[in-house]
């Protein structure tokens, strides 16, 4: 599964042999990869008499940029990446405090001076890099610190353990990559395929059950504060009555999935030391006969266990918890890290941590299960060694409208040049009612635990939220609206059409930060499908078919804002019309402010005539 169907693994390698000078003489070797999209380095110091088990107390790698390129980036947290981007000159980077951002219960870092990666940046007016990192196992994350006194000079730091120490490890050992992506637009970064080369070919002997998918959930009721994850204040969210609800719903609309959170025993104390047991369900709801209820309807459960960062206490119950969704054919879990690591002093970044999400995935391959992973660590690439790690959240999600004060519209055109160069990218689009202030007096949980802001609303009109479904990859792609706001809206159906695996992505044209045109073909058919959004700014854009097949015709269905639309004051209205098309036309695309366009264009028969025509 991926973004295109084939990838082409290309590059010369050149590995240069270091030797200690004094005794005791020890070894290292630096690997490069150089391809046609960019470079990747690594340490590698193998196995010999003089060094055995060690601790790397600091990496010093530096990246070198001439001039002082505009980055865009988030502040180097060890514990999350849903924060908002900065953009700014390299000399600037680290210099803006993000306010109310950082997760309010990570562990106690000190001053944040530098960046979390992937770290984009534009060099000059044809040169864009991407730096980050591939194949990260059993070591520290790491972070970018500008250097002072040295402009232009970035250098590694890792993210400690609780008394300093960087990496534990022995030899031999290898290094993550340290990756460096080039391109001449912004679209080479996404096109490119680096961070998925670096790592290790597929492991897993057994694949069968890997499958993209989209989904809906018992989910969004409670980021509203309709429903609650728990039992306290008698409102709680998955009872079985209402799994039912959403399996129906879900089955009368071919989307394939219901996840469930909230159905384990445990929310009313998630800050608290082993509350979840991840097995036992809450007394108004039956797991087995729920799980019964979705095959007779041909939809999956997609299971839940959010650990509250107490990964000790989850590690014990692993085993048994993932063979109870096995047993019950649940094949996909989402997990969820939202509180500080315990045992405490361990940051998410760590490498306590590096070793605990891997153990996940290997545990999850075991029983066939497929993970979506939030507040993880970001993506390198191991998707490509353990294809049941599909996406991943590690950003700032749509959520985030639900109980802050919001993602502005630009948010949305930095990511896919951002975060989502690192990987899939589990962001939760599609809601269709943007404004929800009238549920304000629920958020009582939320302002309590972090003193936020509410607004209660998205900032971007609802022809955007569906061209999201092409320009977020992501092969657990969620609906995440309440199935009522969904029923029998007509654009509803763009969402039930877009896949979530692809035979081709091209980025049709983009400007970081502005806005973002990408047109993906489906796997399974000659059919493409085409997302454009923008910031604050509306703007016309031209789309060229240049990708379609000559000999094909085409049915073109576009969700366009309507003339009027704008994400502060009128987000909901979209136009629908369908046209033929074939190779070479050319479209217009009227992005409202804050808007979107997203357009299916489904392979028909030469003779097809439009419905009504
Ligand atoms: C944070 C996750 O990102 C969100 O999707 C989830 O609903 C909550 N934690 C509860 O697990
Ligand atoms: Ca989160």
């Amino acid at each position: 599964w991926g973004e295109v169907a084939e990838i082409r693994n290309h590059y010369n390698e050149l590995t240069v042999k270091l030797r200690e000078k004094a005794a005791p003489h020890r070894e290292m070797q630096l690997v490069f990869r150089v391809y046609d999209d960019g470079i990747g380095f690594r340490y590698e110091l193998p196995s010999q008499p003089e060094l055995g088990e060690f601790v790397i107390a600091e990496e010093t790698t530096q990246f070198r940029l001439p001039g002082d390129p505009t980055c865009w980036w988030i502040p180097d947290s060890y514990d999350t990446y849903e924060m908002l981007y900065t953009e700014s000159p390299l000399s600037k980077l680290g210099t803006t405090k993000q306010q109310g951002n950082a997760d309010t219960h990570a562990t106690e870092q000190g001053d944040l001076t530098g960046a979390n990666t992937p770290l984009t940046m534009q060099v000059d007016e044809q040169l864009y890099v991407c730096l980050h990192e591939a194949a990260l196992s059993d070591y520290a994350g790491t972070t970018l610190q500008p250097v002072e006194g040295e402009q232009g000079t970035l250098q590694a730091k890792l993210v400690p353990w609780p008394n300093g120490d960087k990496v534990r490890t022995r030899t031999p050992m290898q290094s993550p990559w340290r990756t460096i992506q080039i391109g001449e637009r912004p679209g080479d970064l996404l096109e490119s395929h680096l961070i998925a080369n670096l790592n290790e070919p597929n492991k897993l002997t057994e694949t069968s059950f890997i499958k993209p998918m989209k989904y809906i959930g018992i989910w969004w009721s409670m980021h509203l504060g309709i429903t609650s994850w728990g039992k306290e204040g008698g409102k709680h969210g998955a009872t079985t009555a209402e799994a039912k609800r959403y399996i129906d719903f879900a089955a009368h609309h071919d989307i394939p999935a219901v996840l469930i959170e909230g159905w384990n025993t445990g929310w009313e104390s998630w800050y608290e030391d082993d509350n979840f047991d991840f097995i036992t369900s809450y007394d108004d709801f039956d797991l087995a006969g729920v799980v019964a209820y979705a095959r007779e309807r041909g939809v999956e459960i997609i299971g839940h266990h959010e650990t509250g960062g107490q990964v000790d206490s989850y590690e014990r119950r692993l085993d048994e918890a993932f063979a109870q969704y096995q047993k019950l054919g649940i094949r996909a879990v989402k997990t969820g890290y939202a509180g500080t690591i315990r045992p405490d002093g361990h940051y998410h970044h760590g490498q306590r941590m590096v070793r605990h999400y891997q153990k996940v995935v290997e545990t999850a391959a075991r029983y066939g299960i497929m993970l979506d992973v939030h507040e993880p660590i970001k993506p390198t690439g191991l998707r490509r060694t353990y294809p049941n790690l599909m996406t991943q959240e590690g950003v700032r999600g749509m959520e985030w409208n639900a109980w802050s004060d919001g993602n502005p519209p630009e948010h949305h055109t930095i990511l896919p040049f951002t975060r989502m160069l690192a990987g899939p990218t589990d962001y939760t689009p599609g809601i269709f009612d943007l404004r929800f202030e009238r549920y304000a007096d629920q958020y009582t949980l939320w302002n309590s635990l972090g003193g936020l802001e509410t607004k209660g609303r998205m900032s971007t009109t609802l022809a955007k939220q569906l061209a999201l479904y092409v320009v977020f990859y992501s092969p657990l792609q969620m609906a995440a609206d309440l199935p009522s706001n969904y029923q029998s809206h007509p654009a509803f159906q763009f969402i039930r059409d877009v896949p979530v695996d692809w035979q081709q992505t091209r980025v049709v044209d983009a400007a970081i930060g502005d806005y973002t045109v990408i047109a993906r073909q489906d796997k399974q058919s000659a059919d493409w499908y085409v997302g454009a959004i923008t910031d604050e700014q509306s703007r016309t854009l031209n789309l060229v078919l240049d990708f379609l097949d000559p000999g094909k015709t085409y049915l073109a269905t576009s969700y366009s804002d309507a003339a009027d639309a704008h994400f502060r004051d009128n987000p909901t209205p979209v136009t629908i019309d369908r046209r033929m098309v074939r190779h070479g036309e050319q479209l217009e695309l009227r992005l409202a402010a804050g808007g979107g366009q997203a357009i299916a264009i489904q392979a028909v028969a030469p003779s097809h005539s439009l419905p009504g025509e």
